[in-house]
């Protein structure tokens, strides 16, 4: 699986990586030609995105075990059937959120056990890491002024338990090799070009 090139943007809700996963594939193929695959985790395939609406619904009650296993799941078949092929076939691939998530927000603010998400993680993902991890690091107070819209159950889930997750993140770059922190309370731009300084290193 290591011909293609695995990069995965990370960070607590509100943190701004879907504008920049949007951003970095556009500036992959104006500077490579390349069109890169842009995936969302939970989500990618038919199945997953239903597991992902389960996941994400205010009426429904999960434990912090359920939240695991189902974004296991998603992630599990998102691998076999889109990220393995592509990055088998040499395609760069730039995923929003990954393990490093689970860790952060079911591993550590839900109690369940870094360790423990990110050996359960080996087994669904056959072992797959990223190329490049960068998890967008912004404090509550910035995060929430820039969500919006209506919350989903994850995001309702208070304060303290968003609190402890922007340290899981923390705790997360040191099980990733590849990673690394980006200030997220810059400017899009700015931001933007800090992402790709590290990006242009690995194509
Ligand atoms: P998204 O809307 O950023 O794609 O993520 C959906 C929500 O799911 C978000 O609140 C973060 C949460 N989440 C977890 O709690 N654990 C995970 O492993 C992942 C991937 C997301």
């Amino acid at each position: 699986m290591t011909k293609g090139i695995f990069i995965v943007l990370d960070g607590p809700d509100g943190c701004g990586k879907t504008t920049q996963a949007t951003r970095l594939v556009r500036k992959i193929q104006e500077r490579t030609g390349h069109h890169p695959m842009h995936l969302r985790d939970p989500g990618g395939t038919h199945a997953g995105e239903k597991i992902r609406a389960i996941l994400l619904d205010p009426e429904l009650n999960l434990s912090t075990g359920m939240e695991v296993f189902l974004f296991m799941a998603s992630r599990a078949q998102l691998v076999e059937q889109i990220l393995a092929p592509a990055l088998l076939e040499g395609k760069v691939v730039v995923c929003e959120r990954w393990i490093s998530s689970t860790i952060a927000y079911q591993g550590v603010a839900g109690g369940f056990g870094a360790d423990k998400v990110a050996e359960i993680g080996k087994h669904a993902t056959g072992g797959l890491v990223p190329d490049l991890l960068l998890v967008l690091d912004v404090p509550q107070e910035v995060a929430t002024t820039r969500m919006q819209r209506s919350k989903d159950r994850i995001e309702r889930k208070g304060k303290d338990y968003h609190g402890l997750v922007r340290e899981g993140f923390s705790a997360t770059l040191k099980l990733f090799p590849k990673s690394a922190l980006i200030d997220a309370t810059r400017q899009e731009e700015a931001v933007g070009d800090d992402i790709w300084a590290r990006v242009e290193k690995l194509l």
